[in-house]
């Protein structure tokens, strides 16, 4: 037995049982899942003492008293642009004593809060504290000794962070307007009060107005229209705040299977069902490396191209950028990654944002290893590298040292700071540090073990490295040291235990861009023929600086300017603003007209300010700003005023 902190469990306080007794499964299950339910069988010890880490984030006492389930009552209102109506919220009492209910709210209009008591509804005393910019007011109800249950009347603001209104000419359609919502990490509340910390998991149901010939979905099961011709859902499993979700536009259903399928503008609903033809191989390929899917149906929303992320893991419907839709099935690793939160983020979630690399590093290293599955280790190994270039320029980027930890620093300034391919990279080389050391054998069936010992729990890094050391440090105690875990989860930068990905298909592309770029062949003698995306991205990425003949030349060989894969046009644009090459930046700007995914305009507007086109940058923005999400235009505001 080590000294580590961490693994001094010893078997006497820990609780050894069988996993197959205790995963709730739902109701719906698809032909694909029954197989995972049964290899879902095994034993593990589940450490007694559960490590706490205070989420900063949030306002709620959530330590006294829990909310447990979220009843919405909505009309979404397009003329307003607001969501206007009541919750009614179910909580317990974790501490006898408590008489004080603190929510999160922000920009919320708060109109009536009603307790129940055993003369029905009645108005409660509440107080609103003073609004944070951040993290918006706190919402104190005195709920006294007795009551479990209240009801807010309530209406959002037009300017919410969490929803973007499109008007009719913002969308493909250009005759209905549209609404979706983006919780993560601190939105909840602005779309509704709420304990908005990924520690407390509740179920929601919801009953929707909207605007006669639109099409309402949600983070949950969409159980039709009542009587009264309102559309309801449920979510019956326990889920963070920050996976509340909700759409509503002119929006079309293709299925893939019987239990997946794709929601979308009629202009993409075709292409978006073929690229993601194989979303039913990648649900078989993760569970039967990590058990059960557990929440019925896995459907994908395919939405306007301001949605400022790649993918959004929202349960049952993953919220999905279009940019995605290249006609080649060359980025839906973006799929693996959302669906692979169906077991890392959304079954096993974090806790508090410190811990992010639990849900966006588990879920990349499973991503990778679905990728695997499909695709072949080239592909993979393909995958790997890029993210290692990326993660390794996030790293020499990070604003503090601290930064490039995996457990995040307590002074974190904004959940915002958790999202960098550290969370995500560093995250996932860390998990395949520990499956090259104690091999795949033992460490896929211990994952499984440990999605199924805290489904529908949130956990934090030490509860992870606990269970590790209960799992399958036991069996295999020379694999790694405390030291080694300790460099990964608490040290700074890259350990020089990272796995080191060798891709030959890369490997030969480095050969021939030295050639191309030190003349000794031209563009046209690259041999590119059946380059794939990853290797034109590899290509592209790894240019040193180039002249303007080069970059003619390599444009007028391959007309990079104005290409129609996102990716490939971000890492060409990308080269085009370093090198001064005037000829793309008309396309460019169309780009940054059309396309509102972070990952390429915050960087893209960043490289123009750093290249001296700080004018250039301000020009576009201004007139592409009102496209963009609330969130990009906030992140975008930044960049350039700094
Ligand atoms: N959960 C994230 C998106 C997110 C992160 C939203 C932080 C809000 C705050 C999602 O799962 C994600 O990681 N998306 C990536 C895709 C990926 C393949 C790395 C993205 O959007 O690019
Ligand atoms: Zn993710």
């Amino acid at each position: 037995m080590t000294n580590f902190r961490l693994a001094t469990f010893t078997l006497l306080t820990a609780t050894t049982l069988t996993l197959a007794a205790c995963s709730p499964q739902s109701s719906k299950t698809s032909p694909t899942q029954a197989s995972g339910a049964e290899a879902s069988v095994a034993t593990a010890v589940i450490p007694t003492e559960r490590f706490f880490t205070a989420d900063q984030f949030t306002y709620a006492n959530y330590q006294d008293i829990v909310v447990k389930h979220a009843a919405l009552d909505l009309t979404v209102d397009f003329d307003r642009k607001v969501l206007d109506g009541a919750v009614t919220i179910r909580f317990e009492r974790l501490k006898p004593d408590v008489q004080t209910l603190t929510l999160d709210t922000k920009d919320l209009t708060i109109k009536a809060v009603e307790l129940k008591t055993d003369q029905g509804w009645t108005p409660a005393t509440y107080a609103m504290g003073e609004a944070d910019t951040v993290l918006g007011s706190a919402m104190n109800i005195t709920v006294g000794a007795e009551a479990t249950q209240v009801k807010i009347t309530y209406e959002t603001s037009p300017k919410a962070e969490g929803l973007q209104w499109l008007s009719p000419e913002q969308t493909a359609g250009k005759k209905k307007p549209y609404l979706f919502s983006q919780a993560q990490a601190l939105y909840a509340r602005t779309m509704l009060p709420v304990q908005d910390t990924p520690a407390v998991r509740m179920t929601y149901e919801a009953s929707l107005r909207v605007p006669e010939g639109l099409l309402p979905l949600m983070s949950a099961s969409q159980d039709g229209q009542d009587a009264d011709g309102n559309w309801t859902f449920s979510m019956p499993q326990p889920i963070p705040s920050y996976l509340i979700a909700i759409a509503v536009g002119d929006i079309k259903f293709k299925a893939i299977n019987d239990t997946i399928g794709v929601y979308a503008e009629d202009y993409i609903l075709e292409a978006s069902a073929e690229e993601f033809a194989q979303t039913p191989e990648m649900e078989v390929a993760n569970t039967e490396l990590y058990g059960p899917y557990r929440w019925g149906r896995y459907d994908l929303l395919v939405l306007p191209p301001s949605f400022p992320f790649g993918g959004m893991e929202n349960p049952r419907l993953s919220f999905m950028t279009p940019t995605l839709i290249a006609g080649d099935k060359s980025l839906t690793n973006v799929v693996a990654h959302e669906l692979a939160h169906s077991w890392s983020g959304n079954l096993v979630t974090n806790s508090n944002w410190r811990d992010a690399w639990l849900n966006e590093g588990f879920t990349s290293y499973v991503e990778n290893r679905v990728m695997e599955d499909l695709y072949g280790e080239g592909r993979a190994v393909m995958e790997q590298s890029l993210d290692m270039e990326g993660l390794k320029r996030a790293i020499s980027e990070a604003k503090r040292p601290e930064l490039t930890q995996l457990k995040l620093p307590d002074d974190m300034a904004h959940p915002d700071d958790a999202f960098t391919l550290v969370s995500y990279i560093k995250g996932a080389n860390f998990l395949f540090f520990l499956e090259d050391r104690f091999g795949r054998e033992a460490f896929d069936p211990f994952l499984k073990s440990y999605f199924n010992a805290y489904a529908f729990q949130s956990v934090t890094t030490e509860d992870f490295l606990a269970f590790m050391d209960a799992n399958i440090r036991v069996d295999f105690p020379d694999a790694v040291t405390d030291a080694e875990i300790r460099e990964w989860v608490y040290g700074q930068g890259l350990p020089a235990t990272a796995r080191n990905p060798q891709s030959d298909a890369f490997d030969k592309v480095a050969a021939a861009s030295a050639l191309w770029v030190s003349g000794d062949i031209t563009a046209a003698e690259l041999p590119s023929t059946d380059w794939s995306t990853h290797e034109w991205l590899q290509f592209l990425n790894g240019l040193p600086a180039l002249t303007p003949a080069q970059m003619t030349e390599l444009d007028e060989t391959y007309n990079l300017t104005g290409t129609q894969n996102a990716e490939t046009a971000f890492a060409w644009y990308m080269q085009a603003i370093k090198n001064g090459y005037a000829p793309a930046m008309p396309a460019l700007e169309e780009f940054l007209m059309s396309v509102g995914r972070g990952k390429f305009i915050y960087r893209l507007y960043g490289a123009l300010k750093d290249n001296g086109q700080a004018d250039m940058a301000g020009r576009i923005f201004a007139k592409a700003k009102a496209g963009y999400h609330p969130i990009a235009q906030r992140r975008i505001d930044d960049i350039l005023a700094k």
